[in-house]
């Protein structure tokens, strides 16, 4: 399998609801996919079963073996909130999953590349949201994973902020050769971070759309393309059977 996670005909069902039905998605090595939907459509329970913290479903879930060879946890993950322990200091935080033998040399180069230098003794309370954020990011980072999924970790911010945190994702992805999974309800987001943007729709959801963005990194905001792409992505979720 030359995909790093491979989902192939899934469908979730919550008791009488059905939420997902025959979807089919893989991440490729250094792909980037923006997956796309209204509220409650099942974005939130695809990352999770991605993520593995959900088995309950038919269909397939594949790991790539590489992701479980090396030091790496293979899978990191970023929710919409920071979900960050308050009593622990940020180093901590960010180490958290290896706690008293957390790796410091790591967890002060992970807050140099997001921009913390100096801050690991801070404690959540003294962040602002997108310093929270950060953190939040960083953590997902600790265990060097090769997938990185992220549940709309960008939703709480200012504009200006979340465009500098979109940066910052791209920056790091290139980095550390991650590929990501990103959920987001921001088209624009959608189509200046991704490889291809994947849209669910219908009830239960199918991916209705799936569009691919060829252009290089680093995107002029700007560029018509992008513009172009986007309006591709809203006619697709006006299509959209209700
Ligand atoms: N643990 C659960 N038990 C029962 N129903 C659930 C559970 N988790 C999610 N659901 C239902 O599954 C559907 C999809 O939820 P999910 O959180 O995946 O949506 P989403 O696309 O992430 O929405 P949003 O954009 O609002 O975050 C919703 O109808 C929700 O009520
Ligand atoms: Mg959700």
């Amino acid at each position: 399998m030359s995909a790093l996670l491979r989902m192939s005909n899934i469908h979730k069902s919550f008791a009488e609801l059905t939420v997902l039905e025959d979807v089919s998605l893989a991440l490729a090595p250094g792909e980037i996919i923006s997956l796309l939907g209204p509220s409650g459509c099942g974005k939130s329970t695809l990352l999770r079963i991605a993520a593995g913290l959900d088995t309950h479903f038919h269909g397939a879930m594949e790991r790539n073996p590489l992701l479980d060879f090396g030091t790496g946890s293979g899978i990191g993950v970023v929710f919409q909130e920071p979900r960050l322990m308050p009593w622990l200091s940020v180093a901590e935080n960010i180490g958290f999953a290896d706690g008293r033998r957390a790796d410091e040399r790591w967890v002060r180069q992970l807050l140099r590349d997001v921009g913390l230098e100096g801050r690991g003794d801070a404690l959540p309370k003294q962040l602002s949201g997108g310093m929270a954020q950060r953190v939040a990011i960083a953590r997902g980072l600790y265990g060097r994973p090769q997938v990185l999924l992220l549940d709309e970790p960008f939703s709480a911010v200012d504009a200006f902020t979340r465009m500098k945190l979109q940066d910052l994702v791209i920056k790091l992805a290139a980095q550390y050769e991650i590929s990501v999974l990103l959920v987001t309800h921001d088209l624009d987001e959608a189509v200046y971070l991704s490889d291809r943007v994947i849209i669910l729709g219908g009830r239960p959801s199918r991916i209705v759309a799936e569009l691919d963005v060829p252009l290089a990194q680093p995107r002029d905001r700007r560029a018509a393309e992008l513009a172009l792409l986007k309006g591709e992505a809203l006619t697709a979720l006006y299509q959209q059977p209700r």
